[in-house]
């Protein structure tokens, strides 16, 4: 039977809905795993339509085994794309660099992930009101997968920080959208202290059943490359339940001897909200809580949760924390774009880590390295055409032409050939 443990005195507890431990650790999912091989993951690739192809439910013997399948709330989420493009590897100097495009989840975003996991565990426990406190995606998330359910969605975001596409997507969805006067870790406090007053069952990755569905991340990318581990996944970090969930997923696989090797861990975030970046580079290790600013408004979070596991991933496989200006990620972001695959601004932070640690020499242009992308292209318009229109420091920009609606002026126009391709260079417009 899965229990609770706490990752920071060991303590074990019933999987109920205490997510921290009397000492104040956090709690896990410790499972009792069967024997497990990875061919049942690959027969099971072939059920397509059902739960069981669904890149969570896949690997539900190593995300929640006794769940009940008949509480399974599913999209179905995941099977995202891995993508290889020239412009990307030329960008990074990096040849064998990929990207894992969680955007392409249902509701356009990793969350969906932890999601379907959380949601249905609180379908089996019988919830009706499901709260989460949000930079956005997780509140698009939970809102959709609230409303398949039949459940209340109550979301609170920080006023006039979360991105348009998706707040759309909360009130579309029909969760109660509460705007908090704060930022994100204002938000977060909230949630924390008032679930028990106002009756709600936690849906932020303080819940350890969302970190257990973030693994499959690991897990789909891992049976895309045959089981063979890459040299290095980067990934952004804000709150951190990814690099939680990473660095649990790849322990747990490396204990049941299904890999043989543990990729190493880059966790990337902005420097404007680098708490993590400056705990890793501290002597004692203890997260000192910011005032975070970034235009990556996902990751804009200056006193992430679970730091304490985060802290323990990159420990275990190596890794190491990066940051990146605001401007390093806009640019990255521009070249993601114009290879065709696209995200949103925090996503394109793996790139511009990726490229940073190679620059570093840290990261060896012949190293096999998977970027992961955390959302779309269309959840954050407004920093895209911000980008593409008033830039003045973007190398890449792709700026429209105003032409008057007459073919001769659009024939001159477009013979002048002054534009750049999209993802050329623009000198000297600053940096
Ligand atoms: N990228 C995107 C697009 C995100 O939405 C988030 C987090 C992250 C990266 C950071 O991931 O928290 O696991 O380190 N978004 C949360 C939200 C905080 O509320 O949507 P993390």
């Amino acid at each position: 039977m899965a229990q609770f443990k706490c990752i920071r005195c060991g303590q074990t507890a019933p999987t109920n809905d205490n997510y921290v431990c009397p000492c104040g650790g956090l709690y896990e999912v410790h499972h009792d795993f069967g024997d497990i091989s990875l061919d049942h993951f690959d027969v099971k690739l072939s059920n397509i339509g059902s739960t069981w192809s669904s890149g969570v439910w896949r690997y539900k013997e190593l995300i929640n085994p006794e769940l009940d399948p008949r509480h399974i709330v599913s999209r179905p989420e995941g099977n995202t794309n891995l993508y290889k493009r020239q412009k990307v590897s030329e960008y990074a100097g990096i040849d064998g660099i990929y990207m894992k495009h969680e955007g392409e989840n249902p509701s356009g975003s990793f969350k969906d992930r932890g999601m379907t996991v959380g949601v249905s565990v609180a379908v089996e426990r019988g919830k009706r009101k499901v709260a989460c406190a949000s930079t956005g995606n997780t509140s698009a998330s939970m809102a959709a997968y609230a409303a398949q359910a039949g459940l209340q969605g109550i979301v609170f975001v920080p006023e006039g920080m979360i991105a348009y596409g998706k707040l759309a997507q909360a009130l579309a969805y029909g969760s109660k959208v509460v705007q908090v006067k704060g930022n994100f870790d204002d938000a977060m406090g909230l949630i924390r202290n008032g679930a028990k007053r106002l009756g709600f069952y936690i849906l932020n990755s303080i819940n350890p059943w969302r970190v257990e569905g973030q693994k499959s991340i690991v897990f789909e990318m891992l049976q895309q490359r045959r089981w063979k581990s890459p040299d290095w996944i980067v990934v952004p970090a804000g709150n951190l339940g990814n690099t939680s969930a990473f660095g649990k997923a790849l322990r747990e696989l490396k204990q049941l001897g299904l890999i043989d090797r543990m990729p190493r861990i880059a966790a990337i975030q902005a420097e404007g909200a680098n708490p993590f970046y400056k705990l890793w580079h501290s002597v004692d290790k203890k997260l000192e809580p910011m005032k975070p600013e970034t235009i990556a408004s996902a990751i804009k979070i200056g006193n992430p949760v679970s730091w304490e596991k985060a802290l323990r991933s990159i420990r275990e496989t190596d890794g190491v924390v990066e940051q990146v200006t605001d401007n390093q990620i806009l640019d990255a972001k521009a070249i993601i774009d114009a290879s065709g695959v696209g995200c949103e601004p925090a996503s394109a932070a793996s790139l511009a880590g990726a490229r940073k640690l190679r620059d570093m020499g840290v990261i060896a242009k012949d190293d096999q390295v998977v970027c992961v992308l955390t959302g779309n292209l269309l959840k954050d318009p407004e920093t895209t055409i911000n980008y593409h229109i008033k830039g003045v420091s973007a190398r890449y920009s792709n700026k429209p032409v105003v032409v008057e609606a007459n073919l001769d002026r659009i024939e001159a126009v477009l013979s002048q050939g002054n534009d750049p391709a999209p993802g050329q260079e623009v000198k000297n417009l600053g940096d």
